[in-house]
């Protein structure tokens, strides 16, 4: 199967640090792709690299194939490329149906058109209570679940989606690991940065972990919670104690 994207030997240099170093690793279409590591590892460099908010220092991004390598953010939307953000900033004065709405003008030009696929959205990320209200009002997990509407809205084929549990309840992970699974359902592929293993261990095809910029493991998730440098960059002793009991959780 060809990869629906290929990060190729990535760099991304500040200055004198390197946030990430000869990053390469694939992406099969509609497969759940975690991205691990300890803060400031690069994961989120990596995602502005591959959604065109930076422009690598050396090597390339392909999408289905294409090199998107530098190309600007907005004509990597339109290519199906959408991202969330790890901070989360709806439009608070709007509703969350408006909200979802400028996302679904991007996929759709009619209103009628636009609205009935925003509603979709809206009902796969069991939004539809907030419908009408402003999303200012909302707690930080529906606003998680509002991001990934506004995305989807734009008719991706593929989401990056960056802490999307990050700061939820336990009862919000469940929900959201849940929109992730029916959003894998229908065919969509997703590589997501996240530090919360409980959500990613259940719908992970493939982890890749960095640490320091560098990859550091690829895998499938059972072998890769059981890689020495893997657990000594970042899981720790305690989560690897806990997975061979049957339970894994960093926090
Ligand atoms: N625009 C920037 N300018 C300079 N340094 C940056 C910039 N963006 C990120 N960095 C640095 O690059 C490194 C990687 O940061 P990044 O945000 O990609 O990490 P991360 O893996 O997403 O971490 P976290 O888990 O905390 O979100 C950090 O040392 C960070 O300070
Ligand atoms: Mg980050």
């Amino acid at each position: 199967m060809s990869a629906i994207l290929s990060v190729r030997n990535v760099s991304m240099q500040f200055g004198a640090l390197m946030a990430n170093k000869d990053v390469s690793f694939d992406v099969e279409p509609g497969t759940v792709v975690g991205l691990i590591g300890p803060n400031g590892a690069g994961k989120t460099t990596l995602f502005n690299c591959v959604a065109g908010f930076y422009k690598p220092s050396a090597g390339s991004i392909l999408f289905h194939g294409e090199d998107i390598t530098g190309m600007p953010s907005y004509r990597v939307a339109r290519k199906g490329l959408a991202r969330t953000f790890q901070v989360v900033r709806p439009l608070k004065e709007m509703t969350v149906l408006e909200n979802i709405m400028v996302g679904a003008y991007m996929s759709h030009g009619d209103t009628k058109r636009a609205l009935a696929f925003a509603e979709e959205c809206m009902r796969t990320c069991f939004l539809e209570e907030w419908r009408d209200k402003p999303s200012g009002d909302m707690t930080i997990g529906n606003k998680k679940r509002l991001e990934i509407a506004r995305a989807l809205a734009t008719g991706p084929k593929m989401l990056l989606l960056d802490e999307a549990v990050a700061g939820l309840t336990s009862t919000e992970v469940k929900e959201m690991v849940d929109v992730i699974k029916r959003l894998k359902a229908t065919g969509l592929t997703i590589l997501m940065v996240e530090h919360i293993m409980e959500a990613i261990m259940p719908i992970a095809d493939k982890i890749v972990v960095l640490a320091h910029g560098e990859k550091i493991a690829e895998g499938i998730p059972g072998d890769v919670v059981r890689n020495n440098e893997v657990i000594t960059a970042y899981l720790g002793k305690k989560y690897a104690e806990g997975m061979a009991k049957g339970h894994g959780s960093r926090s």
